[in-house]
């Protein structure tokens, strides 16, 4: 657990004084991951730099696990603490291994303890060993970044410090970078501060998030909160107008979707599923195979004229074009209702069994529910 106290820094150049953070206070739970965000110059590596005391605060107090850090010594709390710095900073004179060994040779361990977790680094970060023996040079920017995440993990810290740790790659290489590290974070459960400029990558990748403008912080709450409920006009704006689209990559189809659709299966008789249509003011239902999976759609306008009928199901149905995976988001399923003018789909499992339905109307109803909470507003504390 991280907790920061009334955290201030001024800095003096000359005559003038800058105040980089000013009265910063909040708490970072275990294992969670909270992003300090904001527009350049806002105080973030500041805020951060002082967690460490790289930078040395000016007044406010850091607990790290309950412990006030302020007697602590530098380099012995450097050694609990990972720090990614900004644009990766690995050593261009080491190797990969000398890179992510530097830790690990302060604290004095062996060689053969030092080999052993420089293979776990590697395969926790995807990279084959043979990188090892090789220079930063000899590396893309993506490689590069994740050598960084593995110096800051190599003496297994219980707490992280990213400044930026995405922000020197590309776009695409950054979101499979970023997905990699979620899955890694599910196993490591480090309490992680990340610091980004990037509102979509703090969506993407916090717990929590504590907005900045001028050294102060202005919300600190969950991505879904600040999409919902921003504090104020400042946040309002750096959210952005498409703040609800945006939330829609915090939700997946299994968080939303109708788990208990009106379903027949494809030998039963038609009219049995006209009478439960016309019952429950259903526009359609989905018909299933023996196997439980999706075959087809029975929409009521195209058979509600059928009269005593002994045709089966799977003769008036119309063949399903897409089923969507419960996993996926729904700004993903949005997209693909505009695309395709559909206002529901079929939701499937693993094993493409049935599982479920989503609808426009349900994602509406979802967010509005969410939005009815009462707001949160400023929980600094
Ligand atoms: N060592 C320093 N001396 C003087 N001013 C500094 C120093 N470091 C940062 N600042 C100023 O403090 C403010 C916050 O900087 P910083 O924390 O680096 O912002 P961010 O990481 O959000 O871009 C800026 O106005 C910056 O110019
Ligand atoms: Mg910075």
């Amino acid at each position: 657990m991280i907790e920061l106290k009334n955290l201030c820094k001024i800095f003096k150049t000359g005559n003038k004084s800058i105040v980089a953070a000013e009265n910063i206070s909040m708490r970072v739970k275990e294992g969670e991951i909270c992003v300090l965000l904001g527009p350049s110059g806002c105080g973030k590596t500041t805020t951060l730099k002082m967690i460490n005391k790289i930078i040395e605060p000016t007044s406010g107090e850091i607990f790290v696990n309950g412990k006030n850090v302020t007697n602590v010594d530098n380099i012995v709390l450097r050694r609990k603490i990972g720090y990614v710095i900004q644009q990766i900073g690995l050593f261009p004179n080491l190797t990969v291994k000398g890179n992510i060994s530097i830790v690990p040779k302060m604290l004095h361990w062996d060689k053969e303890r030092i080999d052993r977790r420089a293979e776990e680094l590697m395969e926790m970060i995807s990279l084959d060993k043979s990188y090892l023996s090789m220079y930063p040079k000899e590396l893309s920017g993506g490689q590069q970044q994740r050598i960084g995440v593995a110096r800051a993990l190599a003496a297994n810290p219980p707490v992280m410090l990213m400044d930026e740790p995405f922000g020197a790659i590309d776009p695409i290489n950054r979101e499979i970078i970023q997905d990699e590290f979620l899955r890694l974070q599910k196993k490591i459960k480090k309490t992680i501060i990340m610091v980004s400029h990037d509102i979509t990558e703090a969506i993407k990748m916090a717990d929590k998030i504590a907005i900045f403008k001028e050294g102060v912080l202005q919300q600190f709450d969950t991505p879904d909160n600040i999409l919902a409920h921003p504090g104020n006009s400042f946040v309002e704006n750096f959210v952005g107008k498409d703040r609800t689209l945006k939330r829609l990559n915090l939700y997946s189809v299994v968080d939303v979707m109708n788990k208990t659709p009106f379903i027949f299966n494809d030998n039963d008789n038609v009219c049995d599923a006209i009478k439960i249509m016309h019952e429950n003011s259903l526009a359609s239902v989905f018909i299933v195979d023996k196997d439980k999976k999706p075959v087809g759609r029975l929409v009521l306008k195209d058979v509600k004229n059928l009269k005593k009928n002994d045709g089966k199901c799977i003769n008036y149905m119309i063949e399903l074009k897409s089923m969507i995976k419960i996993e996926e988001n729904l700004r993903n399923i949005s997209s693909q209702m505009y695309l395709h003018s559909k206002s529901s789909f079929v939701c499937v499992d693993n094993d493409d069994k049935i599982v479920g339905e989503i609808s426009q109307d349900g994602i509406s109803n979802f967010l509005n529910a969410t939005y009815k909470k009462e707001p949160k507003g400023y929980e600094n504390v």
